[in-house]
């Protein structure tokens, strides 16, 4: 189906990349496998076709065993194809089998209809090296802290920190050390990079990598421009995080727009009063009389949380749920519903209740990928919590949301550095150079991310929006849509200073999608008919992966 014809494959010789070179990629349709992920996720995802791809499990050693990666392909819906896009989904952890074939509409819909749509299991997710360290319940691990905050009611990181946080960051290093001894140190960010060079050039195409990263994708993004940059054709980085916090292993500034996130929620739920659930049931006339009740709520968790870990659980529970509808504007309606529920009595189950487990889930690396592949890649370690301490007062002032940042802890008291680290600064001229894209109400992934992986990319542009949300597929944009895909399809950037509007209000998105009318760019998709049904549930279902972290109440980006 590819047009494209092999031009010079351009082979650079990295390290230890000796093995032959491949002779292309052996698609196949996978219908088996499609009907699972369907049934799993609870909606017909588009049709994709699957590949195994040989690359060496180890890159540093010539001798290595191989490693075969999960490749799945989502055809371009418009000739002629112009090539092939590959795309990460973040976390880091999440699967390509679970989130291409919900994705891809959207995909499309941004990149361009003439790209076909390849995306791999990461390695340590899936069925590719699962990184697993077998604790069953990551919150029964975790004890006590309590403090108010600004916006949200919130604890006491630094307390958290001291009275077990620490201790509990260490026990998740040596469970997972025990547990991943002898593969765990495959899995890294550095050798991912190298194996999507493996897939391009397996392509047969033009050796040039095309790459839409998302989330953690970012990062990636980052990782794979400055160790290959003479083979960047096109890299769109959607929804940012701060290569250099990622690098060092410690999300610094990720949750600075998380309040700010809120804030915007709280402000729409107003503006469209006559439909916001919350605001008639507190007859609101400004947000605080939307937050104070919702506070109200979290108080009393929020002070038996420092006494009891199924407090604990609730607390973040509670604000888990709120972080993660952060996330999909168009589900702000139903966010509202759900709080009310709560509020009015009418829902006693939302409070710390997670959503149901996955009955056979697809994704063995779920949720340890998350926490190992941070981790392995983090350069920062230390075994002292006073040297730690100052990092956890910073990520204290950042947020009231509180997030479960044992997790991130437990980058520094690591035991296992990936094989591969990338060290460098970042600073680097790419082949072409990189389009950033962001919102300015990111919960998790915050504009000046965006900013701050640009600076040191040479040419790069910034491209930011006012629509809510996680990324550009959440809030659909014309605006958006035109430059990435005059991007992707003749290398245009937009002028410095450029700055794109969202086609809808999360309310008019909601009422779009209800419809089946969703305007913008959006189409009408598959994760459209599963979202627009609206129940938390939802969520997990739309990003499988982010929704069961939300449930074992760990972050993912
Ligand atoms: C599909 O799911 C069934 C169980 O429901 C399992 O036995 C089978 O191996 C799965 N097939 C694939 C290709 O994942
Ligand atoms: C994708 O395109 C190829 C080549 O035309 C075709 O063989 C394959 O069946 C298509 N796959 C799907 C899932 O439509
Ligand atoms: C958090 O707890 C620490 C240690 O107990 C304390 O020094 C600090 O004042 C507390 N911060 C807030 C904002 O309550
Ligand atoms: C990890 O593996 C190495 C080499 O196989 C072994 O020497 C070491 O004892 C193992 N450590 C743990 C904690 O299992
Ligand atoms: C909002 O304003 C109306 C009219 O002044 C008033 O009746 C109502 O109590 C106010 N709502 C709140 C939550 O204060
Ligand atoms: C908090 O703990 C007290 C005492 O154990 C209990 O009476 C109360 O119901 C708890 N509140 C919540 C919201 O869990
Ligand atoms: C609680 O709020 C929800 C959402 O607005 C509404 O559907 C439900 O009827 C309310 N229940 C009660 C008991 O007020
Ligand atoms: C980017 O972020 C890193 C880590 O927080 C910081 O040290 C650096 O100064 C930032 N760079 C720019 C250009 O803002
Ligand atoms: C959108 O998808 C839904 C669910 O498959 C379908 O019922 C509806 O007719 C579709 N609407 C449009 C406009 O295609």
């Amino acid at each position: 189906m590819s047009l494209i014809l092999a031009l010079t494959a351009i082979s650079l010789s990295t390290a230890a990349n000796a093995l032959p070179a491949q002779p292309g990629i052996d698609w196949q349709p996978c219908l088996e496998l499609n009907r699972n992920i369907s049934a799993l996720v609870g909606v017909e995802g588009t049709p994709f076709d699957c590949a195994k791809l040989s690359v060496p499990l180890d890159y540093t050693n010539p001798e290595s065993e191989p490693l075969d990666l999960d490749l799945f392909r989502v055809n371009a819906t418009e000739e002629p194809v112009l090539g092939t896009v590959l795309i990460n989904f973040g976390g880091p952890g999440g699967t390509a089998a679970e989130n291409l074939p919900i994705l891809a509409a959207e995909l499309a819909a941004n990149i361009g209809e003439q790209w076909n749509l390849l995306s791999w299991d990461p390695r340590g997710t899936g069925k590719t090296i699962p990184f697993d360290c077998r604790i069953e319940d990551p919150r029964t691990t975790i004890s006590t802290r309590k403090r108010d905050n600004d916006v949200l009611v919130s604890g006491n990181l630094t307390e958290r920190f001291l009275n077990g946080g620490w201790d509990t960051a260490g026990v998740i290093a040596d469970a997972c050390y025990t547990a991943m001894n002898g593969t765990g140190s495959y899995i890294g960010t550095a050798f991912v990079a190298r194996d999507m060079m493996e897939i391009v050039d397996a392509l047969g195409e033009d050796g040039l990598l095309r790459y839409f990263g998302w989330s953690y994708g970012t990062a990636l993004g980052s990782y794979v421009a400055a160790m290959f940059p003479e083979r960047i054709e096109r890299v769109v980085l959607d929804a940012n995080v701060n290569p250099h916090d990622y690098q060092i292993g410690h999300y610094g500034e990720a949750f600075v727009d998380a309040d700010k996130a809120l804030l915007a929620f709280l402000e729409e739920c107003l503006k469209n009063k006559d439909e916001c659930a919350l605001a008639q049931y507190t007859n609101a006339n400004e947000t605080a009389d939307l937050l104070n009740p919702i506070n109200q709520l979290l108080t009393p968790v929020a002070s038996n949380a420092s006494t009891s870990t199924e407090a604990w659980s609730s607390f973040t529970g509670i604000q888990g749920i709120i972080l993660q509808q952060l996330y999909y504007p168009f589900n702000w309606p139903t966010l509202a519903e759900t709080i009310t529920n709560v509020l009015n009595g009418t829902d006693t189950q939302t409070a710390g209740a997670a959503p149901e487990p996955m009955v056979e889930p697809y994704n063995l690396g779920d949720p340890w990928a998350t926490v190992g592949i941070r981790a392995s890649d983090a350069l920062w370690r230390t075994n002292s919590a006073q040297e730690y301490l100052p990092q956890v007062e910073y990520q204290n002032t950042v947020s009231s949301f509180n997030f479960p940042y044992e997790s991130l802890w437990t980058s520094a008291r690591w035991k296992m550095d990936a094989k591969e680290r990338y060290t460098g600064d970042f600073r680097v001229k790419t082949k072409h150079p990189i389009l950033y894209v962001n919102g300015e109400y990111d919960p998790t992934t915050p504009l000046a991310s965006a900013y701050n992986g640009s600076a040191s990319f040479e040419g790069s542009v910034v491209l930011p929006h006012s629509g809510y949300g996680h990324g550009v597929l959440v809030s659909p944009s014309e605006c958006l849509a035109r430059h990435i895909q005059a991007y992707f399809k003749d290398g245009m950037l937009p002028e410095r200073g450029t700055r794109c509007e969202p086609d809808l209000g999360p309310w008019e998105q909601a009422r779009a999608r209800a419809e089946g009318t969703t305007g913008g760019s959006g189409g009408n998709t598959t994760a459209e008919a599963v979202t627009s049904s609206g129940s938390r549930e939802i969520i997990s279902r739309v990003l499988p992966f982010a929704g069961a972290l939300a449930a074992a109440g760990m972050s993912v980006l």
